[in-house]
């Protein structure tokens, strides 16, 4: 991740692949019904957007990442360029579980948000299929049982550890609600997975034919009711308290 080959692999591979570029829609517009819901006033930034197409979606957005050249601007999540109270919005895909120190993240965005802003990130889920795909078939790690929310000293925004979000925001609620009195969970809610797992994501072929892309996408509304099982992503949304809350 981070060369140029992979920026314009993840490129070709969501503009060529329909039913991956379908669920990244759906993902990115559930980013946008969070945004909704903030007062107008303030910047909105997507953090480490990749390859990914969320400006199409919402003209407004600067997109970022790490990697130069590829995004609207350079921003780490660790160290974010803007001053106290400037942003209605945090969007990210896939990213939280790459920064190395969530913490400094988190205490960013804090300081960055409005009252009343959201982080809106789009994560791997904890569930028993979540756990078998990205814990045994996916070339990144997914470790839901080392302690720390730091990746390892010496490890880049490149290493990551798939199961973050449910560390954080799941089994230790409670430290996260205790070290980030202002953050609150407002909701932690399953995507859609069916058509996702049949697309290949970004790294598998595509086991549908185009042709029946739009079939596939309508049995993502039957699989619903089996995501605490099988359900792969979910969307995390933080709020910034109001103050005298
Ligand atoms: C798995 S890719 C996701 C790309 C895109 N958002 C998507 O959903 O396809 C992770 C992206 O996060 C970027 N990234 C990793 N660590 C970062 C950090 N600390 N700050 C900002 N961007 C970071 C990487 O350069 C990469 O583009």
């Amino acid at each position: 991740m981070g060369s140029t080959a992979w920026f314009l692999a993840q490129q070709e591979i969501l503009r060529t692949k329909p039913l991956t570029h379908r669920t990244y829609e759906i993902w990115y517009r559930e980013q946008l019904k969070d945004l909704a819901q903030v007062p107008p006033g303030g910047g909105v930034i997507e953090i480490g957007s990749g390859a990914g197409f969320l400006k199409e979606l919402l003209p407004e957005v600067v997109t970022s990442d790490l990697e130069p050249g590829i995004s609207d601007r350079v921003v780490d999540a660790q160290s974010l360029p803007f001053p106290d109270h400037s942003l209605r919005g945090i969007l990210l895909s896939h990213v939280f579980h790459h920064i190395p120190d969530v913490r400094k993240f988190l205490s960013e965005a804090t300081r960055t948000l409005v009252p009343g802003g959201i982080v809106s990130m789009i994560e791997v889920a904890h569930t028993p299929l979540a756990k078998l795909i990205f814990g045994k078939l996916h070339p990144e790690p997914y470790l839901p049982n080392v302690a720390e929310w730091a990746l390892p000293e010496g490890k880049s925004s490149y290493d990551s550890n798939q199961a973050l979000s449910w560390i954080v925001f799941v089994r230790d609620r409670a430290r996260f609600e205790s070290e980030f009195p202002e953050l609150q969970i407002e909701r932690i809610s399953p995507l859609p997975w069916f058509a996702y797992l049949l697309s290949g994501g970004v790294i598998q072929r595509s086991l549908v034919p185009k042709l029946l892309v739009p079939t596939v996408g309508m049995l993502d509304r039957f699989g619903k009711p089996f995501s605490p099982w099988l359900g792969l992503h979910w969307v995390v949304t933080l709020r910034k308290k109001q103050p005298g809350h």
